[in-house]
C-alpha cells in the first residue's frame, strides 16, 4: 500500500501464535491444528495492516479468522497487533492468498470470504493481476459452505462493475444482496485502513455481499 511508515514492531513480540508463511500451513488442510478448536472460518484476502481481522476476531469469539497477506511488512504488522489485542482466533498468513485458495482451501470449508479494497492495478496490461479474476471467484464459491457469503468492497467503480460482472458469468454465488445496515464495528466506524482514507477523502465506497445458495435456494 505505500504510504506512511509503519511503526515498527516489538522485537520481544512473540509472533509464533499468530503468524504462518504459505509453507508453514498444513498439508492436508487442518484448521484444528492452526487454531486449536473446530469451529466456523473466515478468510480475509489481502488483510493489510489488520485492522478488520482484530476488530472481526475481537467481536466474534465463536469464529476464527485467517488473514492472508503478501506483503511482509503488512503481515507482520497486522500479526503484531492480533498480539497486542489479545485476540486468539485470528492468525494471519504471509503469502499468496491466490495459491492458498487454489492449492490448500478444501470445498465448503468457509463460512465467509472477504475482499476489502483489493490494488486496482490500473494499467490496462496490468489489470489480469488483478484479485478478483475469475479462477479464484471460482475457488472462493467453491471453498465456501452453503449460505455462507463473500464481501467485496472497493473504492474503484471500474472494478467494482467488472467483478460483478465476473461473478455472475463465473459462479453461482447469490448477489448482490440488498445492502444490509451496516453497524459501527468500533469507535471509527472503519472496517479497514483503506476504507477510513477513502471516506476521509470523501470518495465513494462499493459494497457487495454474495451468498452461496444452500440446497433448496435458487441460485438467481
Ligand atoms: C489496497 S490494500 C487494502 C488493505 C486492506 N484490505 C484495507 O482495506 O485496508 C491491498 C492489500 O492486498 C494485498 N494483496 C495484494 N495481492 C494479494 C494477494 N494475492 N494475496 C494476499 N494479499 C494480497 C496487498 O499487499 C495490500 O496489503
Amino acid at each position: 500500500m505505500g504510504r506512511r511508515a509503519l511503526r515498527k514492531i516489538d522485537p520481544a513480540i512473540d509472533l509464533s501464535g499468530h503468524l504462518r508463511t504459505f509453507d508453514q500451513l498444513p498439508r492436508p488442510w487442518d484448521s484444528v491444528s492452526l487454531f486449536g478448536r473446530q469451529a466456523p472460518l473466515e478468510v480475509e484476502v489481502g488483510s493489510g495492516k489488520g485492522l478488520f481481522l482484530r476488530n472481526a476476531a475481537a467481536g466474534r469469539p465463536g469464529t476464527d479468522f485467517l488473514g492472508i497477506e503478501v506483503a511482509r511488512k503488512y503481515a507482520w504488522f497486522a500479526a503484531a497487533g492480533l498480539v497486542k489485542a489479545g485476540v486468539k482466533n485470528a492468525l494471519v498468513v504471509h503469502g499468496d492468498a491466490l495459491r492458498v485458495f487454489q492449492e490448500l482451501l478444501p470445498e465448503e470449508s468457509l463460512v465467509a470470504v472477504h475482499v476489502y479494497f483489493p490494488d486496482p492495478w490500473w494499467k490496462k496490461r496490468h489489470k489480469r493481476r488483478r484479485v478478483m479474476r475469475d479462477s479464484f471467484l471460482r475457488n472462493v464459491e467453491r471453498t465456501l459452505r452453503p449460505g455462507g457469503s463473500l464481501h467485496f468492497w472497493t473504492d474503484v467503480e471500474e472494478y467494482y462493475r467488472t467483478a460483478l460482472e465476473l461473478l455472475s458469468t463465473q459462479t453461482a454465488l447469490v448477489g448482490p444482496l440488498p445492502a444490509p445496515e451496516l453497524p459501527a464495528e468500533h469507535d471509527m466506524d472503519y472496517r479497514t485502513h483503506f476504507e477510513r482514507r477513502v471516506r476521509k477523502a470523501g470518495a465513494p465506497v462499493h459494497r457487495a455481499e454474495f451468498r452461496k445458495a444452500r440446497g433448496t435456494e435458487k441460485a438467481v
